[in-house]
């Protein structure tokens, strides 16, 4: 099927594996899909939220059109891909927190996960780490603040240094510790948004590694008839989202519309 690339996630998130896409397929068409009605997802439980999850995608693919699914949200990815994938008849790519390239990365062996309250517990994380970071102790810092922090921000809010602060406390600590932490895995999509801010209070230079790069790679490797050269680079929403016209606009995303889901 030829169509658009879709990206869904919970919020805005989604928008910095948008850029990674763009700028490893400039002439691709994009949509962009976000479930702000139930935003955060880091807080829902899992039952209720792969159910979800599944409708709005259904919905969004429905209307989109696309020739790949892009889960551009860690929340979802570790926990609904498969029934994604058994309920879609186009190639689903996830994302999932970069532990590995992480680990190839850290001389310290001590990898700060940074990501939503749920992520960070995820038996697929928990996989991750086994598969790939063994020999390395992982700080996991649960972060649902940043995410409400990333929101504000593309609705035209800057953070306060304070909040900031106090969200990165245990990160801060870490980097304090023997061995300190010297890599910070952002594994929730909002979190690059935020990542000026974090390196400008982080107390001393970290690697931060997000799965942007790995993303794109994979959507080539699934997909090569999504280049179509049309750009409709739709939105959409499930909750109206005024405040966010203008930052899905700097992505290059028009001004979303309502997404209806089957009820
Ligand atoms: N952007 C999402 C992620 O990568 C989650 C944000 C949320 O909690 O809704 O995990």
């Amino acid at each position: 099927m030829t169509g658009p690339i879709l990206i869904f996630d919970s919020g805005v998130g989604g928008l910095s594996v948008a850029y990674a896409l763009r700028c490893a397929y400039p002439e691709a068409a994009f949509c962009y899909a976000c479930d702000n009605a139930w935003l955060p997802y880091g807080v829902r439980q899992d039952a209720e939220l792969t159910a979800r999850i599944v409708a709005v995608c259904l919905a969004a693919v429905e209307a989109c059109q696309p020739s790949v699914l892009v889960v551009a949200c860690n929340t979802a990815s570790t926990l609904a891909l498969e029934q994604l994938r058994s309920a879609l008849s186009i190639p689903v790519v996830g994302t999932v927190p970069a532990i590995k390239p992480a680990a190839n990365l850290s001389k310290s062996r001590h990898i700060a996960l940074l990501a939503t309250s749920a992520t960070v517990r995820r038996p697929y994380t928990q996989q991750l780490i086994d598969n790939f970071a063994k020999d390395c102790r992982i700080t996991r810092v649960a972060a649902d603040g940043l995410v409400v922090e990333a929101e504000r921000w593309l609705s035209g809010n800057p953070p306060s240094q304070m909040r900031l602060n106090a969200l990165m406390a245990p990160l801060w600590q870490a980097t304090d510790d023997t061995p300190p932490v010297d890599t910070v895995v952002l594994g929730c999509t909002h979190f690059p948004l935020m990542l000026p801010w974090l390196e400008a209070l982080s107390p001393v230079e970290l690697n931060w590694v997000d799965s942007g790069a790995a993303i794109a790679r994979r959507v080539g490797q699934v997909s090569e008839t999504f280049n179509t050269g049309r750009r409709d680079n739709r939105s959409f929403t499930t909750a109206t989202a005024k405040g966010l016209q203008a930052g899905l606009a700097d992505y290059g995303f028009s001004a979303p519309e309502l997404l209806r889901l089957k009820s």
